[in-house]
């Protein structure tokens, strides 16, 4: 479609109105809630409807440890922040570099049982630029992703602009057919996630690294989702199966588990010293407020003995699933803390979720494409170590009536139909 306007120039008016708008015919456009986050009622949160003040309970929040709402690590960043005052004010370059983003490193490369690690804005950043940097400075290196990786490992290596090979996901004998089809002496690297964010499976992490160690590949792996809940001082999948030693940069984020901000790498010092020195993504930006290093830093140091939150999480992830069994509500199986419920239909899921908070006080979040492929759009469901069997035995309760709704609307509108028809 060409969107001209009378002086025959490129209108830009009607170019994002239309693009706009074939959004919401999909019914994939993002409307947001405005949420008053609540430290003290967590999981509980406030919103505003009608003029009335509403409560529901958070069943999408990424804070899996209720980390960010724990009075030490709200102490921590309290005392730095009243020290070193809100923003760091510089690059790290530039006067951005204080004890706290040092002493958050050295935390970070220590639980990954790395010599060295990284920080930047978010995990987003972190991969953007390490995939980047690694990809614009080798151009014969080619990239061998899962084909449900991430947005921000999609955008890194696009942006490297080096050829990639996509495997079907978790499947190692795709990759390894990859692998050996390519010659030994070329550069590649193999980049994939421990647990997928949406579907929630978990990669065969363990023969993927013994494969790509046998073509001379190295080895990128996103622990977004692991970091706090597997392993364990809750390093991840790679501390769990044993692997930290052997995979060759880490991925991981300050913003889930750690409930605070921001996001790194971890890997041996020459590697790291490589994107801190050519990384633009990392050189060109201003480094994290010290306090939110220090908070995170605090927040690491108790989740290293937080295990009884971590098994905590896995019996009311146990507990979910086979209440959802028992009322027939169908969801991926995986064995990972992430339970999607697949609706298949963009329109659909947004109109379960909005039924869910408005009618039953249940918040969800509904996954559309491109987050999702079309067809997999889905509820996800996540239990935080904040959660109990109450609330829990809730939400499944208002799913199975929202799906009941659901089925008797949609029997009164078919003889309507056939009959109109
Ligand atoms: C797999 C994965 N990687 C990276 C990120 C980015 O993390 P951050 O929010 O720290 O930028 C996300 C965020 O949702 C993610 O799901």
């Amino acid at each position: 479609m060409i969107y001209l306007c009378a002086s025959n120039m490129f209108d830009f008016e009607s170019y994002f109105k239309t693009e706009l708008e074939q959004l919401r015919e999909e019914g994939r456009y993002r409307y947001f809630l405005n949420v008053n986050k609540s430290a003290r009622h967590f999981p509980h949160f406030y919103y505003e409807k009608g003029g009335e003040t509403k409560r529901a309970i958070n069943f999408c929040s990424n804070d899996y440890l209720g980390m960010s709402v724990e009075e030490d690590v709200i102490g921590k960043l309290s005392y730095i922040l009243h020290h070193s005052g809100t923003g760091s004010s510089g690059t790290r370059n530039i006067s951005g570099t204080t004890q706290q983003h040092q002493s958050l490193e050295n935390a970070l490369a220590v639980w990954h049982q790395k010599e060295a690690a990284l920080l930047f804005g978010g995990a987003y950043l972190a991969n953007v630029t390490a995939l980047q940097t690694i990809g614009r400075k080798i151009p014969d290196l080619i990239f061998i992703s899962d084909e449900r990786n991430h947005a921000s490992i999609i955008e890194g290596m696009r942006a490297a602009g080096n050829a990639k090979k996509i495997f079907r996901h978790n499947d190692v004998a795709h990759l390894a057919e990859i692998l050996s089809a390519l010659p030994m002496d070329q550069p590649k690297m193999v980049v994939f996630e421990s647990v997928y964010s949406m579907n929630g499976s978990v990669a065969p992490v363990k023969d993927m690294i013994q494969l790509a160690k046998k073509y001379n590949a190295l080895t990128y792996v996103d622990e977004v989702h692991a970091i706090g809940l597997y392993g364990e001082t809750g390093a991840g999948i790679c501390e769990k199966d044993d692997l930290l030693k052997e995979v060759d940069l880490i991925n991981g984020t300050l913003a889930k588990a750690v409930g605070v901000y921001g996001g790194y790498i971890a890997g041996n010092a020459l590697i790291i010293d490589f994107i801190r020195s050519f990384g633009s993504g990392f050189i060109f930006t201003t480094s994290l407020p010290p306090a939110i290093c220090a908070a995170a830093e605090k927040s690491i140091e108790l989740i290293r003995h937080h295990h009884a939150r971590r098994q905590y999480i896995g019996e009311l992830v146990t507990y979910l699933r086979g209440l959802l069994d028992e009322y027939a509500i169908s969801h991926t199986k995986n064995s990972s803390h992430i339970t999607p419920v697949l609706i298949a239909e963009a329109s659909r899921c947004k109109a379960i979720a909005d039924r869910l908070l408005e009618g039953f006080g249940v918040y969800v979040q509904p996954v559309n494409y491109p987050t999702v492929p079309v067809g997999e759009e889905c509820l996800r469901l996540i239990i935080t170590a904040k959660h109990n069997r109450e609330q829990i035995f809730h939400l499944v309760q208002s799913l199975k009536k929202v799906f009941l709704e659901e089925a008797a609307h949609h029997m009164q509108k078919e003889p309507t139909q056939s009959l109109a028809g």
